[in-house]
């Protein structure tokens, strides 16, 4: 494990929800494991006003109640600055020199952007006012929360911003899907072992399936969500990333370019999408109220913060093509949304069926072809179905599971993603970060849909009851392959069922 350098932590956004709910706790769990190094210092920065005492008590209620948290606590100090305003930012550098001072650190500082984006240009831009981009005594990086843009142009826009100040390797676009253990596992499968990678492409995959599916709804975001929407929140990010994960060559080594650039090829081989093709092959919804579980639940419409006529997609499934010599010919399905019957995020590389049908299915079985399932999220881990000979007279075949649970590795310390990436900042390792080039590219494939809804009031829009799969037209998508979506529960093993409403 690498050694952690002395720094300091700069939080903008401080009074937020993020820093309350995923910052301070995953800077805990590192402090925890001893990976924060010494010494260190966290500064919440944020409009509000308040000491360091009230933002150390407010902090300490999302953290457990012993004493490393009394000793992590001792850590964190507090500014209240208007992040907008200029002439702030000379009392910023002060207290961060007073900090190193008092903690004897040298000037290394991650600055966390988690304000309103509208602030991602101007912060920087001051910062570099005060001379805190300079890196001559000490790194100076700065992360940057999503949304990175609200589409090409203005995606364009920040990353020039940025770079006015800050060189590109101080900068970390950060994708927490990317921090998600099993979204990495998905490299080590794939270019760890022999078995995957002559199988890996066309001529033995017929489709790949990426679904992440919510069964919560906006709850307090409908405000943001509203003018969001799952393309911006879910598409043009974390699906992509994964998209790009699966689809990638393998890299020469290990390290933030390497993969960066396959990553990149992914999304310039992607066939640009077609104004005369969108609606047969991207699908938009949103959910409507209905009954789950026997309790009545509000449609997204009626939701605090969301416009009464909302056109918002709370769903959106789609086809892709990667136009490339290994995935020439096979379509890539993803499928992302609000409300729907289970929390589950998983990958499906449904391969070919056999040349030959030789076996007849079980009584009540089904002979489908091979699927291997890397689940990311609940119940981490791998399943393959194959099929398999039923105990007993004549050959019938039963598809079965085989597969592997993360919670079989009992002793195994799963971090956050949030965790991971922090660290990953500190060490000044980039690689799970997204690199400007790889942002832009991600919203150039889905700007033509963007592009469609704004100007077309006629592109359907499907409204589908809470708590089911999302409208019909999704399964139509499919219709080339006739096993269809894998509607996945909670639990790995479990399919084929319409679990948990
Ligand atoms: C965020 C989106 O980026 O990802 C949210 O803004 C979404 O709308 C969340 O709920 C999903 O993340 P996870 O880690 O819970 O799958």
């Amino acid at each position: 494990m690498k050694k952690t350098s002395p720094h300091i932590v700069v939080i903008f956004g401080a009074s937020g929800d993020l820093t309350k709910r995923k910052l301070i706790p995953a800077l805990f769990n590192l402090h925890q494991q001893n990976l924060l190094g010494h010494p260190f210092a966290i500064l919440g920065v944020s409009r509000t006003e308040m000491t360091d005492t009230m933002f150390r008590e407010k902090m300490m209620e999302f953290l457990p109640d012993n004493e490393t948290s009394a000793d992590f606590i001792g850590h964190l100090y507090y500014e209240s600055l208007q992040t907008s305003d200029e002439a702030d930012y000379p009392r910023l550098k002060e207290r961060i020199d007073d900090l190193r001072r008092e903690i004897n650190a040298p000037a290394n500082i991650l600055f966390y952007l988690s304000t309103p984006p509208n602030l991602y240009p101007l912060i920087p831009k001051h910062l570099a006012n005060v001379g805190l981009n300079n890196e001559s005594d000490g790194f100076k990086r700065l992360i940057i929360e999503k949304p990175f843009g609200s589409n090409l142009e203005s995606a364009r826009h920040l990353n020039r911003d940025l770079l006015q100040y800050f060189e590109e390797d101080q900068l970390y676009r950060i994708d927490h899907y990317l921090g998600k253990e099993t979204v990495q596992n998905l490299l080590v499968l794939r270019f760890s072992n022999s078995l995957w990678e002559p199988l890996w492409n066309h001529k033995y995959i017929d489709h790949v399936q990426i679904t992440s599916s919510e069964s919560l709804g906006v709850e307090k975001r409908g405000g943001y969500y509203d003018h969001s929407g799952a393309l911006r929140d879910m598409v043009q990010n974390h699906l992509l990333q994964m998209l790009a994960m699966v689809a990638m060559e393998p890299p020469t080594v290990i390290n933030a370019d390497a993969i960066r650039n396959e990553m990149l090829k992914v999304f310039q081989s992607i066939r640009p999408l077609k104004k005369e093709n969108l609606q047969e092959d991207v699908v938009r919804g949103q959910y409507t109220s209905s009954h789950i579980k026997g309790e009545a639940v509000a449609g997204y419409r009626e939701e605090e913060g969301v416009d009464p006529e909302s056109r918002t997609e709370t769903f959106v499934a789609m086809r892709l093509n990667i136009d490339n010599w290994r995935w020439g010919g096979i379509p890539f399905y993803i499928r992302t949304g609000k409300k729907l019957p289970t929390r589950v995020t998983e990958i499906v590389i449904n391969f070919k069926p056999t040349p030959h049908h030789l076996f007849d299915a079980a009584l009540n079985g089904t002979t489908a072809p091979n699927q291997l399932i890397i689940r990311i999220q609940p119940d981490e881990g791998i399943l393959m179905k194959m099929g398999l000979k039923v105990p007993g007279a004549g050959f019938m075949v039963q598809t079965v599971n085989m597969g592997f649970h993360y919670s079989d590795l009992s002793d195994a310390y799963v971090p956050t993603a949030y965790e991971r990436l922090l660290l990953d900042c500190i060490h000044g390792d980039a690689t799970l970060y997204s690199r400007g080039d790889n942002v832009e590219k991600a919203w150039e494939i889905v700007q033509p849909i963007i592009d469609e809804w704004d100007t077309n009031p006629d592109f359907p829009l499907h409204g589908y009851p809470a708590g089911t799969w999302g409208p019909l037209a999704t399964d139509e998508l499919m219709a080339a392959h006739p096993s269809g979506w894998r509607y996945p529960c909670k639990n790995l093993n479990n399919d084929g069922e319409y679990c948990e409403l």
